[in-house]
């Protein structure tokens, strides 16, 4: 139901309410943080609303429609604040997110995976609006955040100075992590990332937590739950879905051309919605094929998977068919068959889901692991 009132604190409420109807908050002392950091402070007067999941997405302007503005903050969605890096305009939808204002549901699960005790050091990694920055003030942590966009790390600064919160906010590139201001009991990551930079592990004191949004190359994003250990490491494991923009340094982009002429045609029986929409199957591939990028694309109600590797030699296009799905694989490697038998090996398996999967970061590489963190899975 929508509140119709600008009171933020009903508001809060019933946003709070539809968090723990869907299992994303729990813990009383997050519902209080959502009351001491209300949400619109940090929304820009001008964004794109995007709901979390299938559902509409549109432009909101507080001067102009004060009425859609609130419903829009205070509902489960993103709001992008910026993109192409500042040079587009946000409201058309169009481009690239570069920034946003997370959306409620996923800022709680991530924060309920830390479990910030009063007093605990934490370091947030993409400031962005400065909200979750304030939520994490608000739970008693002593908060370094790091934003890699100079006018967004000056903005957040002045938002959250005049909502009365006082993290440290550092403009620079957050994979370093903040030195100086470690060890830190946990650090709380709110852009994406396919390799974790070893520095956060190097900087967590042992038994810290890191949440992150794990997003490798292909299929879809994961929040992962990472305990450093004592040896140096960070393990744990997956949780649930998230999708987040990605760590300035590691975007990639997928390319697959539209024409096939220089591709090999073939037909396959596995349905190419299998090996993106199984939740775990997606793990199983990317823990295979780390260098593969995938993702399924809709066009005009007609499923295509298309496949690149980041090394830019290979590309592969599936077409969902009845029964039979066409096939065009070009380049050296036939990426498409190489994906198929890391599906075949997760059914195997008798097709674990994605918790059943984690990640080990140490100083030299990160592996993925099923069951078990001695059953590494990747290469
Ligand atoms: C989804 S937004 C963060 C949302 C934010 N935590 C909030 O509460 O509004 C992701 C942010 O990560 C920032 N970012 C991207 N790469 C970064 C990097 N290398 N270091 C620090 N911040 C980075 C982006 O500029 C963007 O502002």
């Amino acid at each position: 139901m929508t509140v119709h009132t600008t009171d933020a604190s009903a508001r809060t409420d019933a946003l709070a309410d539809i968090l723990v109807k869907r299992g994303h908050l729990t813990s009383p002392r997050i519902r209080d943080a959502l009351r001491a950091a209300p949400r619109h402070l940090f929304a820009p007067a001008r964004g794109w609303y995007a709901t979390d999941g299938p559902g509409p997405r549109y432009a909101i302007d507080r001067d102009r429609d004060p009425a859609t503005w609130w419903d829009a903050v205070y509902a489960n969605g993103s709001i992008v604040t910026q993109v192409d890096d500042g040079a587009g305009d946000p409201t058309l939808g169009v481009a690239e997110a570069t920034s946003s204002l997370s959306s409620p549901g996923i800022v709680v699960a991530f924060l309920e995976l830390l479990d910030v005790q009063p007093g605990d050091r934490i370091l947030e990694v993409g400031t962005g609006t400065g909200w979750t920055a304030a939520l994490l003030t608000a739970l008693g942590a002593d908060v370094t955040t790091v934003e890699v966009d100079a006018g967004l790390a000056d903005t957040a600064c002045q938002t959250l100075t005049m909502a009365g919160f006082t993290p440290l906010i550092v403009t620079g590139d957050g994979a370093l992590g903040v030195p100086d201001r470690a060890p830190f009991d946990g650090v709380h990551v709110t852009c994406g990332v396919d390799r974790v930079p070893y520095a956060w592990v190097e900087q967590t004191r042992p038994g810290g937590r890191i949440v992150v949004p794990w997003m490798p190359e292909y299929g879809d994003g994961h929040q992962a739950l990472l305990t450093v250990t004592g040896d140096g490491h960070a393990v744990g494991r997956l949780v649930d879905s998230a999708n987040y923009m990605v760590l300035r340094a590691q975007r990639s982009t997928l390319y697959v051309p539209e024409h096939t002429a220089a591709a090999v045609e073939t037909t396959t029986r596995l349905d190419p919605r299998e090996v993106t929409a199984s939740p775990g199957a997606d793990v199983a591939i990317t823990a295979a094929l780390p260098d593969v990028m995938g993702a399924p694309r809709d066009r005009d109600g007609v499923v295509e998977v298309e496949l690149a590797d980041t090394a830019g030699t290979s590309w592969a296009r599936v077409r969902q068919g009845e029964g039979e799905h066409r096939v065009w694989q070009a380049g050296p490697r036939r990426l498409w068959d190489e994906v198929a038998s890391a599906y075949a090996r997760w059914t195997e398996w008798g097709r674990p889901g994605r918790e059943e999967f984690g990640l080990t970061v140490g100083p030299d590489r990160q592996v993925v692991w099923r069951d078990d963190p001695s059953n590494i899975i990747s290469p």
